[in-house]
């Protein structure tokens, strides 16, 4: 039986344009490699990963949470990202930063509810009956759209599929006659029309048909066997959040919800999402299902508060949990909302539970390596004064602000003429733009001036 992919990414690498080159950890079993992956050097932290997604894999992860701790720059987020990676492609990665959960509308509470639970996927499989074959004719009946009497549109089609061992015609109504015309479909090309549904899928251009293979982006696929009307599975991967909200629309459209609901999320009812774990149990034990958790990463969490500790701790021991990586910066501080000191700003029993791996800041060399496969990523040429000199602005400044002038760099290199980016290109975008402290302190110099003349 084909099996069809449709994998419906909870679109989780949004975010991650400075990190598109890491491909994973790095690592050869247990050890790291000092440049893998897209990874280089900070080989404990990495290796510390590793344990983790064996831990992950093997369900070991049950009642704690992964810390990463380091200063900025140092690629906590990188390794997140790579702990994902090495956890496979449709496992979901959700990116929240602790200062996230602030906000006027939601409860902090129910907006990190709604992050993990769209960092769980359900795998699905599903069988489903469908007609399936390379379309011998196609005959659309057009009729004068009530409303325009300029404008056509289709009534039905009479439609001929057939197989390697089968041909036989079908009579479809309206909404078939339309997808089959929005989609472009054509004789000789194959298809599949969902028995239950009515959705239309263009698979391809029939082999038979197509003799010349010159045609691009143009799937070539040899006409189907068997009976045209068969049983098909389908796999693919929701999240939980996604069937929190479809579950949630069809139990709660009304009429005026359809009018003044929109769009915009509104807050999933805990009943509903009930509703949702016993389905998926359900399906799970019927193995019509499986679960993938997949990874909740948590910045800046030392500015989460008490309620979001207690939350998150009361998470980590739930059945239905992802696995949750937090990463920070700061040493000691106060947890927030509270007067209390404490490492990472964190309570002391949130802190037991959490496997910690430290990021260390990189040498020169090794920030050298890592902007070079920036560069690449980018499609950009440094020369090596060049990299030289985006090396001593990441150790000056940070490794995040000389990966970020690369691409300027490279635009005032076309200008100039030149297809590798020179260290002049370097050195004047360095002058036009400014790093985080040298605008903030620019921006200070004028609050106190302005406060003086008020
Ligand atoms: N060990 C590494 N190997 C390759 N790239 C790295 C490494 N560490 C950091 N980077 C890259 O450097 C930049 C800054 O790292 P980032 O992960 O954002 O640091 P942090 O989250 O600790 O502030 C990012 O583009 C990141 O992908
Ligand atoms: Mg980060």
């Amino acid at each position: 039986m084909a099996e069809i992919r449709e994998v419906r990414g909870p679109g989780r690498f949004e975010r991650i344009g400075a990190h598109s080159h890491i491909k994973g950890l790095g690592l050869k079993g247990l050890k790291a490699e000092l440049i893998a992956d897209g990874m280089v050097g900070q080989t404990e932290a990495r290796e510390a990963a590793g344990i983790i997604v064996n831990m992950i894999k093997d369900g070991k992860m049950a009642g704690r949470a992964v810390l990463l701790a380091g200063p900025p720059g140092t690629g906590k987020t990188a390794i997140a990202i790579a702990i994902a990676k090495e956890l496979g492609e449709d496992v979901p990665f959700v990116m929240i930063a602790g200062s996230e959960i602030y906000s006027e509308e939601k409860k902090k509470t129910e907006i990190l509810m709604s992050a993990m639970r769209k960092s769980i996927g359900v795998r699905i499989h599903e069988l489903r009956k469908i007609y399936e074959g390379e379309v011998k004719s196609l005959d659309i009946k057009m009729t004068r759209n009530p409303y325009n009497p300029y404008m056509q549109i289709p009534e039905s089609a009479r439609i001929t599929l057939r197989t390697k061992n089968e041909t036989k015609t079908f009579e479809v109504g309206q909404s078939v006659a339309m997808q089959l015309i929005n989609q472009g479909i054509s004789e000789g090309d194959i298809i599949m029309i969902d028995a239950e549904t009515g959705r239309v899928t263009r698979l391809g251009r029939s082999a038979e048909r197509e003799k010349t293979y010159d045609i691009e982006a143009e799937r070539i696929i040899p006409v189907p066997s068997g009976p045209i009307l068969k049983e098909k599975e389908f796999v693919y991967t929701v999240t939980l959040n996604d069937l929190d909200e479809m579950t949630a629309r069809r139990s709660g459209a009304t009429l005026l919800s359809l009018f003044f609901g929109g769009r915009e999320e509104k807050e999933i009812d805990p009943e509903i999402r009930e509703q949702v774990n016993e389905m998926v149990k359900e399906w799970v034990e019927q193995g019509k299902a499986e679960i993938l958790p997949g990874v909740l990463f948590i910045d800046e969490a030392s500015l989460l508060d008490l309620e979001a500790f207690s939350f998150l701790t009361r998470a980590m021991e739930s059945e239905l949990a992802p696995i949750i990586i937090l990463a920070t910066n700061r040493g000691i501080t106060k947890i927030r909302g509270t007067d209390y000191i404490s490492p990472m700003g964190m309570p002391l029993d949130f802190l037991d539970r959490l496997l910690i791996i430290r990021t260390r800041p990189y040498s020169r060399e090794e920030v050298m390596e890592i902007l070079k496969i920036r560069a690449r990523a980018e499609g950009v040429e440094l020369t090596k004064e060049a990299l030289n000199k985006l090396a001593d602005i990441a150790v000056e400044s940070s490794l995040r602000f000389a990966s970020l002038l690369i691409t300027p760099a490279a635009v005032n290199a076309r200008e100039e003429g030149r297809k590798e980016v020179h260290i002049e290109d370097i050195e004047r975008v360095r002058k036009l733009f400014s790093d985080i402290k040298e605008a903030s302190e620019f921006l200070r110099k004028y609050e106190e001036k302005f406060i003086k003349a008020a």
